[in-house]
């Protein structure tokens, strides 16, 4: 193949499992479209022309999105680290997801198939979705709902769920997004924090087969909420629940005096105005609120989409995650939207009734692309090849995985069992910060195992030292990002200094947080976090978020939380605990304790293990050298701990 872009085949064909793609694919690819309408034919060649045209290509994927009136100024440092994109540029991303399709025939295509939790299904066109979002803007406008506002959505995977986040922000609202598993003071946290007005949810749900009383947490959050003033319950299983006069309105009532032909204009919105916060751990302190705005997000996830999956008009596109992470904000929602592709909305999980759910609904609507978590797949493994194997997957066509490090044996299993030895595999890395992917295959590389490949065009990551230097080829360092992106998020709300700390830790680049290497052949390998961060189960949560949690316990004096490595999720929580005097280890004092975390911070925080401690390392300024801890526990050196209080 003369177009992958390397020039010494000789150092491919020495690399171990190295995958090329199928011509006919590479032939009818959406970044190649893209590639020879600028002249090139190889990606290495296109990847360096992009680091010097960033501008040029940015406006290119800007303007197939419709505008109400064009930037002037394509990007712009504004007091470094903060910049802007499409400066001028008035827009409204669900315009673009929704309003423009209604002019072509996307309007009667299916937006999203909906597979709810007991396998039941619903089917919503675009138009279905417009008219939806259109009401239920109606309903947020004629309770005061405007421009500005912060809007909580706490809420299971359903077609209401995308449609509250649509009308909060057609009306120029900003949403934010809590994930179902995280419980009442987290909630109530993340709503004090954007100081949210109204808050949308359901009475009761089910995920998995088990019960989550959504409208109990909320009201339990909102005992200590003052800045909510409305509570929007959605009917989604006509559980009673108790409503508080005043304050409490079922959607359905709010709805049935809105007609179906309600248009409430979309705001024109600044390309820089809010489009979201959503809540993610640091390694320190209470979670970030990650900012998102309209002109760039919609940019940066609607080129992702179409380059990453390669979205063409009769792909049925599934992805896995929630909602409630920015997985499902970039490519469950806007990402395929905006691109007028049919997605399939999950609500369920991948082992529930059985460890083939995923693969029936691959069959079931038949779904040409998956996009899902290595903790997923490595779940699925344990219980063999012959729960694929009973399903009908040849309508797939492209694989893909997010949210930890793949390894190579997961991989395998993916692209045989899944992918029949011959679908590509896109190991998408990005953040919660990013918006969007960064470092991903797109179907014309060759793919490597556990490799996320090269940076998308534009993106100008590197390996460094802590001094930003680049380390050597194959040797370990901190990824970075040189460059601003237009997904990238503006800032973290209410806190800037915080978001500084992201361009200060090396100087003047985007510090990610995670180690990686490049090999020869320039392929990343993304290797997982170097700070505080625990990815369990491809879900991110701090160290401080457990701890503060555990001490907050009537028997816990001192509480320190690990990640360890686990075979299947990635990793799991292990916690040192310090006891108060007058208390004494016991089992029950183990169960109780991670009932406390469960029901204080939510199920994906629970830890697995528990040891009690008389003492735990720490610097002499006292804070908790958790590295070292990690150190002991996997009998690894302990490192630099000239620092540690003797
Ligand atoms: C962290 C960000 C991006 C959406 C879901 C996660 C890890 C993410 C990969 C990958 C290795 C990955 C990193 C990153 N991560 N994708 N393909 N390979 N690690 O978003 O919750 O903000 O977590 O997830 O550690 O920093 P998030």
């Amino acid at each position: 193949m003369s177009n992958l872009g390397f020039e010494n085949t000789d150092t491919i064909l020495m690399e171990e499992r190295l995958f090329p793609p199928s011509p006919e694919v590479v032939e009818r690819a959406n970044i190649m479209a893209y590639m020879k309408s600028k002249g090139f034919d190889n990606y290495e060649n296109f990847y360096r022309w992009s680091l010097e045209h960033r501008e040029e290509f940015w406006n290119d994927m800007a303007r197939e999105l419709h505008w109400f009136q064009p930037w002037h100024t394509t990007f712009q440092w504004t007091e470094k680290p903060f910049f802007q994109w499409f400066v001028g540029g008035k827009f409204n991303i669900v315009y673009n997801c929704l309003d423009r399709h209604m002019q072509t025939a996307t309007r009667q295509k299916v937006a999203y198939y909906w597979e709810a939790d007991d396998g039941s299904s619903r089917t919503l066109t675009y138009e279905d979705l417009y008219v939806l979002t259109n009401r239920l803007a109606k309903a947020l406008q004629n309770l005061g709902v405007k421009k500005g506002d912060r809007v909580a959505i706490y809420m299971p995977v359903t077609p209401e769920l995308v449609a509250a986040m649509l009308a909060t922000t057609r009306l120029g609202a900003i949403h934010t997004v809590v994930f179902g598993g995280f419980a009442a003071s987290a909630l109530e946290e993340r709503i004090n924090d954007a100081r949210a007005k109204v808050l949308i949810t359901v009475d009761t749900a089910h995920r998995g087969g088990k019960l989550i009383e959504y409208k109990k947490i909320c009201d339990e959050a909102l005992a200590n909420t003052p800045t909510i003033e409305k509570v929007i319950v959605f009917k989604r299983e006509g559980t009673e629940v108790p409503m508080q006069a005043g304050r409490d309105l079922f959607a359905d009532e709010l709805l049935q005096d809105i007609p179906n032909d309600t248009v409430v204009p979309c705001e024109e919105m600044d390309s820089e105005d809010l489009l979201y916060i959503l809540y993610t751990s640091g390694s320190t302190g209470k979670p970030k609120g990650v900012v998102h705005v309209h002109g760039g997000y919609a940019v940066g996830v609607y080129a992702t989409t179409k380059f990453v999956f390669d979205i063409k008009p009769d792909d049925i596109y599934w992805c896995t995650a929630d909602i409630g992470w920015v997985t499902g904000h970039s490519y469950i929602v806007y990402g395929p939207l905006l691109n007028g592709a049919t997605g399939v909305l999950f609500e369920s999980t991948p082992q529930y009734p059985a460890p083939d759910r995923y693969w029936s609904v691959v069959e079931k609507y038949k779904v040409t692309i998956i996009y899902t978590s290595p903790t997923a797949i490595r779940g699925l493994m344990r219980f063999g090849e012959e729960w694929p194997a009973k399903h009908d997957l040849s309508s797939l066509r492209i694989l893909g995985t997010v949210g930890e490090p793949i390894n190579p044996e997961a991989w395998m299993w993916y692209r045989h069992n899944i992918g029949r030895d011959a679908l590509p595999v896109m190991d998408t890395w990005w953040q919660t910060e990013t918006g969007a992917i960064l470092i991903s295959p797109t179907v014309i590389l060759p793919l490597k195992p556990g490799s996320a490949t090269r940076p998308l065009p534009t993106i100008d990551a590197a390996v460094v030292d802590k001094d930003g230097n680049p380390v050597e080829t194959g040797k370990g360092g901190f990824l970075i990002i040189r460059h601003p992106w237009p997904s990238m998020m503006r800032t973290i709300y209410g806190d800037p200094a915080r978001y500084r700390t992201y361009w200060e830790t090396i100087p003047d680049v985007y510090f990610a947080g995670d180690a990686a290497t490049i090999d020869e052949i320039g392929y990343f390998r993304i290797q997982g976090r170097v700070d505080d961060v625990i990815k369990v189960a491809g879900h991110r949560l701090g160290s401080m978020e457990i701890e503060s949690s555990l001490v907050s316990h009537p028997a816990v004096a001192e509480a320190a939380a690990i990640g360890k490595p686990d075979p299947v999720k990635g990793e799991h929580i292990k916690v040192f605990v310090i006891l108060k005097a007058g208390n004494e280890p016991s089992e029950a004092m183990v169960q109780e304790l991670k009932q406390h975390v469960r029901t204080n911070v939510g199920p994906i925080a629970t830890p697995d293990e528990i040891e009690f401690v008389t003492a735990l390392p720490k610097t002499r300024s006292g804070k908790i050298m958790r590295r070292v801890l990690r150190a002991r526990e996997l009998g690894q050196p302990l490192g630099d701990v000239t620092t540690l209080e003797a």
